[in-house]
């Protein structure tokens, strides 16, 4: 089976690295890829935002599973496009993938599904003094997201009613993220400790499987401070999310989320990622998304012992999915970012110490935004630059592999958090 992965960033660069190694998969492709997949697959130029240009590479290359990464070509259709010309896509078509597209699509979808989420209301243009009303409401943690996609940055979680309503005012202006945060979705803030549990999905609810857990670092700085990010860090297992608490999420969450959507005429196939909070009240969704975590998937696949390629193959084409297993070992992600991530990231800088790191044989470096320069050098190119995810027999081993190595890499400005996974480790 000829395999063709859409994406350039570390969680494309991780699926590849599972594609490689899939038995089932005689050849990887990747559009657009990056330099570090370029090692892996052959990589093809393509506008990730066009599905029919996707669909497009997937006929150049006669691709006989295309699995697509990031969610915005799966809001804008890239699935149907590609099975519209009797192509395997893994991943949910556009009406799936609304759970991610429209975060208020997805709370009125939970509400009516009984589905335990944190409390909220959507406003849209016009509505500003009920926005502000609807804060007056919560209590002391006030949560504010764009209803579109807004690429990780569209929510801010505060503790000031002030800074609340300057987000709402720039939301609904669509001075802060264009047509993205004209309807706002307001939310009451929940407290505790996060947890992603992907499932993969083949159309038929009762079927799903979840993969291994896995918990993911949103802050840019130790000890969870300052703005959100796309993710600066993760490990898997989770000591904290045993099989009862899988289960339960499963019962309580997903299964109810894959019905409701499938009594909107919707059988989703491909990832839906559960983002979790685990509050006092129990295990809460915060959002769902439509595809494999960055840098979840890059501490998950590494673990799993399927065949990727035949995993994706069956979610895609709606076949009985094989039992998941998991090796026991630990992996943890720690991303380098670059200077002023997540705001203005500075680019075009050398990286240095990368071969090093990439020879160690108790890390995977997997490239997220990178670039290859005339000379031949590898250069930073986007915010989060590397993925660095070391193993070892625990998680503590794991973990001082990845940041042994991260400690070789350098560029000017690079920065990373160094307490991830140091709870789980010490635990
Ligand atoms: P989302 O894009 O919806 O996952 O939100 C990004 C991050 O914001 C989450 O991973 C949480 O850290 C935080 N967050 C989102 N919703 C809430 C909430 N209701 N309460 C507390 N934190 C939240
Ligand atoms: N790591 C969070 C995300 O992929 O949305």
């Amino acid at each position: 089976m000829k395999a063709l992965v859409i994406g350039g960033g570390g969680r494309e660069h991780a699926l590849v690295w599972g594609l490689a190694r899939s038995a089932s998969v005689t050849e990887v492709f990747a559009a657009p890829g990056n330099p570090g997949i370029e090692s892996l697959a052959r990589c093809v130029p393509v506008d990730v935002k066009d599905p029919d240009a996707i669909a497009g590479v997937a006929d150049a290359v006669d691709a006989d599973l295309v699995v697509v990464g990031p969610e915005e070509p799966l809001v804008r259709g890239a699935v149907d496009a590609v099975t519209a010309r009797g192509r395997l896509a893994f991943g949910p078509s556009a009406s799936g993938a609304q759970l991610e597209g429209s975060k208020r699509w997805m709370k009125e979808l939970l509400a009516g599904a009984g589905v335990p989420t944190a409390a909220h209301a959507s406003f849209g243009v016009g509505n500003e003094d009920a926005a502000l009303a609807f804060l007056e409401t919560l209590d002391r943690l006030y949560v504010i997201k764009t209803d579109g996609l807004a690429a990780g940055k569209g929510v801010v979680v505060t503790e000031s009613i002030d800074e609340a309503a300057d987000a709402v005012r720039a939301y609904l202006s669509g001075e802060a993220f264009g047509d993205a945060g004209r309807t706002v979705v307001i939310e009451e803030g929940l407290r505790g400790p996060e947890l992603s549990l992907l499932v993969v999905c083949n159309g038929d609810a009762d079927a799903a499987v979840p993969l291994a857990p896995a918990q993911d670092f949103k802050r840019i700085g130790d000890g969870d401070t300052g703005p959100n990010t796309g993710g600066m860090g993760a490990y898997s297992p989770v000591p904290a999310a045993g099989p009862h608490l899988i289960e339960q999420v499963m019962a309580t969450s997903v299964l109810p989320t894959l019905h409701a959507l499938e009594r909107e005429g919707v059988s989703y196939r491909g990832v839906l990622y559960a983002g979790l909070m685990l509050t006092p009240d129990g295990p809460k969704v915060i959002e769902y998304n439509v595809r494999f975590g960055d840098p979840e998937c890059e501490v998950i696949i590494p673990r799993l012992s399927n065949d990727l390629g035949e995993l994706c193959r069956a979610s895609a084409s709606g076949d009985p999915l094989p039992a998941i297993g998991f090796s026991d070992e630990a992996r943890v992600t720690v991303v380098l970012a670059s200077e002023h991530y997540p705001a203005t990231p500075r680019t075009g800088d050398v990286i240095s110490g990368l071969d090093a790191a990439e020879r160690r044989d108790d890390v995977l470096v997997f490239h997220a935004g990178t670039a290859r320069a005339p000379d031949g050098s590898i250069v930073t190119a986007g915010g989060r630059v590397l993925a660095v995810t070391g193993t070892g027999a625990t998680i503590d081993h794991a973990r001082a592999a990845a940041y042994d190595a991260a400690a070789g890499i350098s560029w000017p400005g690079m920065q990373y958090r160094s307490d991830i996974a140091r709870d789980a480790a010490a635990g």
